[in-house]
């Protein structure tokens, strides 16, 4: 087909803030609604298994996740959601692309690399995180691969790795992807120190009830200008955050007041941005609980994409075996 393709594989870590939707749901979810994109949403469930964590009960982590997608827009009808863990194809890829890179492409790895540094005893899972991930992206055909920053030498490994399997095979079998940097400025978490993270506790997320909402709102970090002092917006955490999700019209509403300064503090920009969050998510909250608790239906509305992936996955890992002479 003449659409382009894009995979981008999103881990199930439990809890969904404003930095994650700022910073890649909102931008998958404008992709997919490009009728000239097909996008591929993976849950890397497989992903999370490098790190030691504890075992959940199976969907506890991708259904919410999944759910989150698509009660917030990602367009389904034309485009997949699926689960890693449903294609074995990507298992059997990761091996192939293992078996053409040598161990000391592995071992440089930053996140490898990194843990060894600070004195953990990494998994062979995690060593081998670069061969899971490229397989990701060539199992599906992808051309594009939207990722942050973060991902850039991951993104490396898939083309490097490519290029050795396709060499070695002295086939095309699997395309190269080019990688969609997101290039997000950082967003601090409410404490106002340290990026927006779950693993620091100083997050805004999405859904969630308006007593809590209010509650982590109020923690929000604001120095101690009085009600009537001009306030600069860029300085101005709550106004940071707020950004993210706020419609245009509320940003300048809220720039403007507290520029002025006169009669508006910290504490009205504090209420104006829970009214703002409840008018944006507050709704797609009813619909993102509907799915969680009607999951299949929501099995239902994944099926054409499943069935598209699977066909894409089924020829890739193909042509990878008759290259391979197996
Ligand atoms: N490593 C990515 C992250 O931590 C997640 C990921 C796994 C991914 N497989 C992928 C991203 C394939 C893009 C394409 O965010």
């Amino acid at each position: 087909s003449e659409k382009k393709r894009f995979l981008t594989g999103v881990k199930p870590t439990g809890e969904v803030h404003l930095g994650n939707y700022f910073g890649s749901v909102k931008p998958c979810i404008e992709l997919s609604k490009d009728s000239k994109n097909e996008v591929i949403l993976m849950c890397v469930d497989w992903h999370g298994l490098t790190n030691k964590r504890e075992i959940v009960k199976p969907g506890q982590l991708t259904h919410p996740l999944i759910s989150i997608y698509l009660a917030l827009g990602f367009e389904i009808s034309k485009n997949a959601i699926i689960l890693q863990s449903d294609f074995r194809q990507i298992q059997e890829n990761a091996w192939y692309l293992s078996c053409a890179t040598a161990v000391g492409q592995l071992e440089r790895s930053h996140a490898y690399k990194d843990a060894i540094a600070n004195g953990k005893q990494p998994t062979a899972g995690l060593f081998f995180y670069p061969s899971l991930m490229s397989a990701d992206i060539v199992t599906f055909d992808s051309q594009y691969v939207p990722v942050g920053k973060d991902q850039s030498q991951h993104l490396e490994y898939a083309s490097d790795m490519v290029k050795l399997f396709n060499n070695l095979t002295a086939t095309d079998v699997f395309i190269e992807p080019t990688p969609i940097i997101q290039d997000v400025p950082l967003l601090l978490g409410i404490d106002g120190d340290r990026k927006m993270s779950k693993s620091y506790n100083n997050t805004i997320p999405i859904f969630t009830t308006k007593k809590e909402l209010e509650k982590k709102v109020k923690e929000i970090k604001t120095d101690s200008k009085t009600l009537d002092e001009p306030k600069n917006p860029d300085d101005c955490l709550i106004f940071q955050i707020f950004k993210t999700f706020a419609s245009t019209e509320a940003i300048n509403y809220m720039k403007d007041r507290l520029e002025k300064g006169f009669g508006y503090g910290y504490g009205h920009a504090k209420k104006d941005f829970v009214d703002e969050h409840e008018r944006v998510f507050g709704t797609k909250r009813e619909l993102y609980e509907y799915y969680c608790n009607h999951y299949s239906e929501v099995r239902e509305l994944l099926q054409p994409g499943y069935q598209n992936a699977k066909r894409y996955a089924d020829s890739v890992t193909q042509r990878a075996r008759n290259a391979l002479g197996l």
